[in-house]
């Protein structure tokens, strides 16, 4: 017999020596959820381990990502119900809760972490679709682009490296290049969630967000029977600026992050979402399967599928078995 493959895998140095795919904490970004009003971080019952933080607390997990070496933070706001209107406009208020933990997060990082900032309105409309709803109920595309350009100057300005523009809108990357460089923010990076699948492995984090949305969100997120349709979103969104792309979610659109890095002139990154985490997390909580080893091998997964960062909610625990 000539070919052994079996050869190379016979020591734990060997098998590391001819990996190809390696996980590095630079590559990672921690999506990170800050609410309004509370006094003291407060678990969130869908996503173990995941809280929601304080203005306090979220710079503390600031400073350990830049402790441990990851590659950015993506936050989250999560305002009072009081707070949340028709239009989202308490996610374009320079006081509403997540341009203030943009603020304060900058302020203690620098430029140690690249701090990101998700651009939709879901967390701040009262009904909870991810633009305005007309007088059909439909959501209207045009005027969300609007609020969208505003909301990430808004962001921009209180310091966010990236801004991630999350909703699905059509020409919503090309609105928002045009508002940031007209106001100066030219520098500022857009990661686009090109394709975004609408996914039932969004779950817990509508519960980690207290969505209040009535209906689903398949006319603007795509249906997971497609492919090509991905292609289509990831070449616009470049086209029209997006620095960055994301597929989302990732475990069960392998496939799409394959084709997207295949295809893309730009990073490509992938999100492993809140269901994803948890079902791990449920998993393990059981004793059903190895919470490290299912962790490691699913993200490993995603970046061996091309995706070359990876937003997970496991971002500081890979971080700390990797040390
Ligand atoms: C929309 C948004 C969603 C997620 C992040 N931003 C999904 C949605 O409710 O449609 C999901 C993240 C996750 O599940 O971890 N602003």
């Amino acid at each position: 017999m000539i070919e052994r493959p079996r050869r190379l895998r016979q020591t734990p140095a060997l098998r590391s020596l001819v990996a190809e795919t390696r996980l590095h904490p630079r590559d990672l970004v921690l999506p990170v959820f800050v609410a309004d009003g509370i006094d003291a971080p407060a678990p969130i019952a869908s996503m173990p381990g995941v809280v929601h933080h304080t203005l306090v607390s979220v710079v503390e997990v600031a400073r350990r990502c830049v402790d441990a070496g990851l590659g950015g933070i993506m936050l989250f706001g999560v305002p009072r119900d009081r707070d949340k209107d028709a239009t989202g406009s308490g996610g374009i208020d320079p006081q509403g809760i997540l341009n203030v933990a943009l603020r304060t997060v900058r302020d203690a990082v620098g430029d140690d972490l690249v701090v990101m900032a998700d651009t939709c309105l879901d967390e701040f409309t009262d009904h909870g679709h991810c633009g305005v709803v007309d007088d059909r109920g439909r959501v209207d595309n045009d005027a969300t682009n609007e609020l969208y350009a505003a909301m990430a100057v808004a962001q921009a300005r209180a310091g966010a490296h990236v801004v991630a523009p999350s909703g699905m809108m059509d020409g919503q990357v090309a609105v928002i290049r045009e508002a940031l460089d007209s106001e100066g923010f030219t520098d500022t990076v857009i990661l686009a969630y090109a394709a975004k699948y609408a996914s039932a492995f969004y779950g817990p984090f509508r519960e980690a967000v207290q969505s209040s949305l009535q209906g689903d969100r398949r006319t603007y997120q795509q249906d997971s029977a497609n492919i090509v349709e991905s292609l289509r979103e990831i070449d616009l969104d470049i086209a029209e600026g997006a620095d960055i792309v994301m597929v989302k979610p990732a475990m069960s659109y392998l496939d799409v992050v394959a084709a997207a890095a295949e295809r893309a002139s730009v990073p490509v990154a992938a999100y492993q979402v809140s269901g994803e985490y948890s079902m791990i997390q449920a998993a393990a909580a059981n004793g059903w399967i190895d919470l490290r080893g299912a962790a490691l091998e699913s993200i490993t997964s995603i970046r061996r599928a091309g995706a070359q960062i990876v937003l997970t909610y496991f971002a500081l625990d890979v971080a700390e078995w990797l040390a």
